[in-house]
């Protein structure tokens, strides 16, 4: 494929390169046609047509380079694929960046722990895999894969994909990671549903091995398949989900209960948390656990399911919750939400 007969990509790159002394840095994208970067991406992404099997992905576009996107992002470029990332804004970018880099080297200090030479080489390796834009049309060429993990907001997800479907490739599969809009109303703003899915991570992604992919009813087997093999290829383990996530719908239960408790008093955040830590063998008590995944996101996803289903007491939105986003409370990613970060 390589984008035969499709625009090239406009020269709007993401500032100029920067490349501190002793400080790792990425890649910009597009890169120069002649250049050596630009012939990578050529030759790997040659390897799957419209009308080949399944689609080996090998170069994939994330966009959304935050708490998910850059995880999908670290995890995609550590098993071989190249990837492209993107946001809004360098300093995002540059955020996700330095994110990505301290995470791999906390990987590298346990994978490697009796070669830390080997280690600082699978560092530099994998975040040159990795190269950033904050233009995704004119990224998605020629790409395999676009995995989204934007904001949970079924409008502006829609606004990215139909924009997206226009520049993208004729092989290229279009995924989303959100946890609760349907990945259906989603994939209607495209003309390729038969190349749509769901591809749910969990928090945080390079130690969370679950994947649930998620097919529609217009979804292809070719789509799900090379999807799986995806999955398979980042070390993960696929499980098959129709229409909607069913580990997410424990969540809203879980956060009105916890609320519940906290505001009537009856038992303090801390004692909430310890209690589900100790007693029920939760890794994290709820309220931590909102924290870690953030305020803002639970805040949408609450949101979105009131909008459906107006009358479930469960999906009511939560004055706790919208208090804390409108303050800039949004858990760890902000510096506090709960609880308080350093
Ligand atoms: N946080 C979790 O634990 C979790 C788990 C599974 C799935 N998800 C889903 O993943 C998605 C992202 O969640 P997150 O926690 O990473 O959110 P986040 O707020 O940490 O990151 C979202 C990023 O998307 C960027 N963005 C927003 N609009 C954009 C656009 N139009 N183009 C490019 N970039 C854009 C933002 O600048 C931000 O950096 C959501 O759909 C969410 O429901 C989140």
């Amino acid at each position: 494929m390589g984008g035969a007969g499709l625009k090239a990509p406009p020269r709007r790159l993401a500032g100029p390169r920067r490349s501190p002394p002793q400080r790792l840095s990425f890649r910009r994208y597009p890169p120069r046609a002649s250049s050596p970067s630009a012939q990578f991406m050529r030759s790997m992404s040659s390897s799957s047509t419209a009308s080949a099997k399944k689609i080996i992905v090998k170069h994939v576009t994330v966009i959304g380079g935050g708490l998910m996107g850059a995880g999908i992002a670290q995890v995609a470029a550590a098993t071989g694929h190249t990837v492209v990332l993107v946001d809004q804004t360098e300093d995002i970018l540059a955020k996700s960046k330095k994110g990505i880099e301290e995470s791999l080297r906390k990987v590298a200090k346990k994978k490697f722990a009796e070669n830390p030479k080997a280690g600082g080489e699978f560092v530099e390796k994998t975040l040159s895999s990795i190269v950033t834009s904050t233009d995704a049309a004119s990224v998605v060429h020629s790409t395999d894969l676009v995995v989204e993990a934007i904001v949970e907001n079924l409008k502006v997800k829609n606004e990215l994909f139909k924009r997206l479907d226009k520049f993208a490739a004729e092989h290229t599969i279009f995924a989303s990671n959100t946890s609760s809009l349907q990945i259906t109303s989603i994939a209607n703003a495209t003309t390729r549903q038969d190349r749509f899915a769901g591809l749910h991570f969990f928090n945080p992604v390079p130690l969370m091995k679950l994947v649930e992919v998620i097919k529609t009813p217009m979804t292809s087997q070719k789509t799900f398949e090379s999807l799986v093999d995806f999955s398979k290829a980042l070390g993960k383990h696929p499980v098959s989900c129709k229409v909607r996530h069913c580990i997410l719908q424990t969540c809203p239960r879980a956060v009105k209960s916890s609320l519940g408790f906290s505001l009537k008093g009856d038992a303090s955040k801390e004692d909430i948390d310890t209690a589900m830590k100790l007693g029920a063998g939760y890794p994290m008590g709820p309220f931590e656990l909102l924290d870690y995944v953030g305020l803002d996101t639970t805040k949408f996803i609450i949101d979105g399911w009131h909008e459906t289903d107006v009358k479930n007491p469960l999906y009511q939105p939560s004055p706790c919750l919208n208090k804390l986003v409108a303050e800039n409370k949004s858990g760890k990613k902000t510096g506090e939400g709960f609880y308080k970060y350093k």
